[in-house]
């Protein structure tokens, strides 16, 4: 497990969950403004997902859980989000109950890549999780062992302008980070052993993929 990162999200799990905050008008106005790429990648991942009825899913890095209650909402009958921070279950925990998706959503607090999941699932996601994965192959051939359906999985790209001053950020915050070409995508995906393949580009994050694969 790469400590760093498990720390860092961690220590900003209530900084990283204010990017979905719509409450005050404000930080509505800053969020829809500046971090439309998270919102464009909210957005196309449940377009990809659906239909969503009776089905189960495995969300890996769930974070505060904002997808995990949001694919209970759209009426699946089983979530499992999966997160090393415990900063962030605390927080998925008690959105998932504020929503009343409580029932419906289990968080397991763990690292994908040693964790032991006996269960497959319909739909499996990793969103915002590539980031942070040096063996990506091997952490997508696992998404793909625990699937009988879909899997969904984004990938940031490498630009310009955004990368470096990404990297500067997480640099300062000794967290490590990691960009793809859109062929890297293509080829860890083959070598997962993905069939199916689409890789559908986030606009609005300058480069930035969302990979839909069947299995
Ligand atoms: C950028 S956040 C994304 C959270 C959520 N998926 C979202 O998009 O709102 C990345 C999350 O992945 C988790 N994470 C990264 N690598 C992981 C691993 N190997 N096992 C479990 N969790 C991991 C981090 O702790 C963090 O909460």
């Amino acid at each position: 497990m790469d400590t760093r990162t498990q720390r860092h999200f961690d220590h900003h799990a209530a900084q990283f969950d204010s990017m979905y905050h719509e409450g005050q008008p404000l930080q509505r106005t800053f969020n829809r403004t500046f971090r439309k790429a998270i919102y464009e990648r909210f957005a196309l991942t449940f377009e990809h997902a659906e239909p969503l009825a009776g089905k189960t899913v495995l969300d890996i890095g769930c974070g505060s859980g904002r997808y995990a209650v949001e694919f209970a909402k759209r009426g699946a009958a089983r979530v499992v989000g999966v997160d090393y921070a415990p900063g962030m279950l605390a927080l998925a925990r008690e959105y998932a109950a504020a929503n009343g998706a409580a029932d419906r959503c289990q968080f397991v607090e763990g690292d994908f890549t040693t964790e032991l999941l006996a269960e497959r699932f319909d739909i499996v996601v990793a969103i915002g999780v590539f980031d942070y994965q040096d063996m990506p192959v091997e952490f997508l051939r696992k998404m793909v062992e625990h699937c009988r359906g879909r899997v969904i999985a984004t990938f940031p790209g490498r630009s310009l302008v955004r990368m470096p001053l990404r990297k500067l950020r997480y640099w300062f915050g000794n967290c490590p980070v990691l960009f793809y070409r859109e062929q890297e995508v293509r080829d860890i995906s083959r070598l997962a052993g993905l069939c199916t393949l689409q890789i559908v580009p986030i606009h609005n994050s300058g480069t930035g993929y969302v990979l839909v694969g069947d299995v």
